[in-house]
């Protein structure tokens, strides 16, 4: 089958690229876009080190078809940061120490990002259930914990500050 051309918003800014139907998103913003801090670690869906951010919806971009995008706004781990000040979930992980070797992060930041949205003052049952589909080998997700909860706090003090 031909190659399909797809339009679609990565970070801010639209891309228009002719892609295979069955080129999955994560090799599309990594070997295509060379956005390569979502990480393929299971491609099975279960690890979440692929997880971007699609239309507001947290999706593990390695069984997401790149086409599926057609249209959508993405946002990957690249475009959490506003020029250069990190997005508060980056500041949580970096205050708490939200990890270790570093794998996981770039889909825990982003599911945190969304889950932080869903569910705005979270309790720590909340937050593990939340980001459940996430796995980390290293952390034993205590300063996971933490990191998201500190992200929660400074997202408060953010929209107190601009309200
Ligand atoms: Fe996508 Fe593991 S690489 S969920
Ligand atoms: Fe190593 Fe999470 S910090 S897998």
């Amino acid at each position: 089958m031909g190659k399909k051309l797809i339009q679609v918003s990565v970070n801010g800014k639209s891309e228009e690229r002719a892609v295979e139907p069955r080129t999955l998103l994560i090799h599309f913003l990594r070997e295509e876009l060379n956005l390569t801090g979502a990480h393929i670690g299971c491609e099975t869906s279960h690890c979440g080190a692929c997880t971007v951010d699609i239309d507001g919806r947290s999706v593990k971009s390695c069984t997401h078809l790149a086409v599926q995008c057609e249209g959508s706004e993405v946002l990957t781990v690249e475009g959490l940061a506003d020029k250069g000040v990190l997005h508060a979930v980056q500041q949580g992980f970096y205050q708490e120490h939200g990890l270790q070797c570093g794998f996981c992060t770039p889909g825990m930041l982003m599911r945190a990002y969304r889950f932080l949205q869903e569910n705005p003052d979270p309790t720590e049952a909340e937050i593990r259930m939340g980001m459940s589909g996430n796995l980390c080998r290293c952390t034993g997700y205590q300063n996971i914990v933490k990191a998201v909860q500190h992200a929660a706090r400074l997202l408060k003090e953010q929209a107190t500050a601009t309200a």
